[in-house]
């Protein structure tokens, strides 16, 4: 149910983002859309924020009206772009736009966060991971070159980090019944999946290979809104793979079953 709820969605002038405002809004919400393009036919109020920018993200926040029943982090960039860029809209930007947005969420708020598959080696990078915890702004130059983190790992690094944080945060907000889950699609029909074939080549056409089609954005709009809804209310720091299968198919062949 989101009906008379207010929903942040950042990320609201293109693909997942969008589908996701136009389905909540559909579904009774009060939609705040969020993004750095405005979009050509904005779902509910636009405000214009640049995510890589801790000051942007304040004058947003302070901006926005209280008791605010959902937060859709969506906005993120592909590896085509900068390791610098990619890891603060996806990682850094996000963190602390939802840190910033806590006083102002509602009780039983929920909070979903988009990371992908590309996540899904996240048990192997503790050590980064780790060090990443409190990432600033302007730390963010000096850790890709501390740790190696080059072109295409960027986008990995901040999807595997994105899971980390929301199942550790799983508890962090419970005496208010604050909630955070991921969502992680596979390959998505939208303009950044040109994005993935271009710098992870083989891989990404041996992806496409294994399923039947790639996703849309409206195979998981309703993933999001269905963990933004009250319907959910029991499903704490998880994450959701939405891929038609791949992150099984990926688990099985990796452990011989
Ligand atoms: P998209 O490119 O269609 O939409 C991303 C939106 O984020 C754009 O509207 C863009 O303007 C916005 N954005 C980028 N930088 C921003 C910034 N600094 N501040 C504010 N907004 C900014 O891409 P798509 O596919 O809809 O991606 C949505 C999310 O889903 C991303 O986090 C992406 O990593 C994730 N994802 C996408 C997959 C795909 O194959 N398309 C697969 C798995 C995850």
């Amino acid at each position: 149910m989101l009906h008379g709820k207010t929903i942040i969605v950042t990320g609201a002038a293109s693909g997942i983002g969008a589908a996701t405002a136009a389905l909540v809004a559909s579904r009774g919400a009060h939609v705040i859309s969020v993004d750095i393009t405005t979009p050509t036919h904005p779902v509910g109020r636009f405000v214009r924020a640049d995510l890589s920018d801790p000051e942007s993200i304040d004058e947003l926040v302070s901006g926005l009206p209280g008791d605010i029943d959902g937060l859709a982090n969506i906005a993120g960039l592909p590896p085509t772009k900068s390791p610098e860029q990619v890891i603060k809209v996806n990682l850094i930007g996000l963190k602390y736009l939802t840190q910033s947005l806590i006083p102002k969420l509602a009780d039983n708020a929920s909070v979903v966060n988009l990371a992908s598959l590309a996540g899904l080696g996240w048990p192997d990078s503790k050590e980064v991971i780790d060090a990443s915890a409190s990432l600033d702004f302007d730390e963010v130059e000096d850790f890709c070159r501390v740790h190696g983190i080059e072109g295409a790992r960027s986008y990995f690094f901040s999807k595997e980090a994105l899971i980390v944080w929301t199942m550790q945060n799983r508890w962090t907000w419970r005496s208010r019944g604050i909630r955070m889950n991921s969502v992680s699609p596979g390959p998505v029909d939208t303009p950044i999946l040109k994005d993935f074939i271009e710098t992870l080549g083989a891989r990404a056409e041996e992806d496409m290979r294994t399923m039947d089609r790639a996703g849309r954005p409206s195979d998981i709009a309703p993933v999001v809104a269905f963990l933004l809804s009250d319907e959910a209310a029991w499903i704490r720091g998880t994450n959701i793979p939405t891929d038609g299968g791949m992150y099984s198919d990926v688990l099985c062949r990796t452990n011989h079953f």
